[in-house]
């Protein structure tokens, strides 16, 4: 059976989508750090009558990524679908940058996708099948105020896989990437700001697998935020900034 690897399978949107894809009759690969976690999602998958294994490591460690995906790829077979998922945001000040965490930032939601995709896209490419999947945000649209560096990096993986499609898509891989809005998580329970249009992860895992599956080249929801964001892309700098100011 087709095999979807997936990092930050133990909770949120990672977990929700482990599931969602086994209900679809794939088996799962699972990769978060938190083992009796991923356990707990990997209980719920096989209980859908497929096949889960996991591999605790940091998206982060490149070698540990690898060793992995190795072990995962041993136990169910070529990966079909990676879907570099792993990611955290957080408000970062702009007046008081803290380098250390915009550095820990990027190094989750940048290279923890790219740590993903080395170990599998050769022999993707070889096969001349496949498909990779990165989870990027709304947030990569436009520098939101209080969140640039997350802004940043969500905009970095959806520079990184608009590249990736041009030339991995004639070569016989997809390349997706997923722009959500606010979706009820641990990593959303976390925000005290207003959340316009929140979904519920089910739903968000429904529409993701729905795009993926299609193999659409970009997912995004809802389509107000979404819009309102790409009107914010378009204006002359100065109106797009004055109407971020008052969001904020
Ligand atoms: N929720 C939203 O509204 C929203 C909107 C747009 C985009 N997103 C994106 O969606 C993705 C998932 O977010 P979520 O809302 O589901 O958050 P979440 O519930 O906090 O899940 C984050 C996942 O990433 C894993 N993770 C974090 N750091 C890791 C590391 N260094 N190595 C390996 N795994 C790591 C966590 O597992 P461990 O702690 O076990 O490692 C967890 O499984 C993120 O990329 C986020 O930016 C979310």
């Amino acid at each position: 059976m087709a095999h979807v690897l997936l990092t930050g399978a133990s909770s949120g949107i990672g977990a929700a989508l482990a599931v969602e894809f086994a209900r679809r009759g794939y088996d799962l690969g699972l990769i978060a750090r938190r083992a009796e976690k991923l356990e707990e999602v990997a209980a719920e998958v096989r209980a859908l009558g497929r096949k889960a294994a996991i591999a605790a490591a940091d998206v982060t460690d490149r070698e540990a990524m690898e060793t992995a995906i190795a072990s995962l790829v041993a136990e169910l077979g070529p990966v079909d679908i990676a879907i570099a998922n792993a990611g955290a945001g957080g408000d970062t000040s702009a007046s008081q940058l803290d380098a250390d965490a915009s550095s820990a930032m990027f190094r989750l939601n940048v290279e923890g996708v790219l740590h993903t995709f080395a170990p599998v896209l050769p022999d993707m490419v070889e096969r001349g099948s496949g498909q990779i999947v990165a989870m990027s945000s709304l947030a990569g649209l436009i520098g939101l105020p209080g969140g640039g560096v997350y802004s940043a990096t969500k905009a970095a993986v959806q520079t990184l896989m608009q590249s990736f499609s041009v030339t991995l898509r004639p070569k016989g891989v997809a390349v997706t990437t997923i722009n959500p809005g606010f979706v009820r998580t641990p990593l959303t329970d976390k925000n005290s700001f207003p959340m316009p249009f929140m979904w519920e992860v089910d739903k968000a895992a429904r529409v993701m697998a729905d795009g993926i599956e299609r193999k659409r080249r970009v997912i995004e929801f809802p389509w107000q935020l979404s819009f309102a964001l790409r009107l914010g892309r378009v204006l002359p700098a100065a109106w797009a900034e004055a109407l971020l100011r008052r969001m904020r």
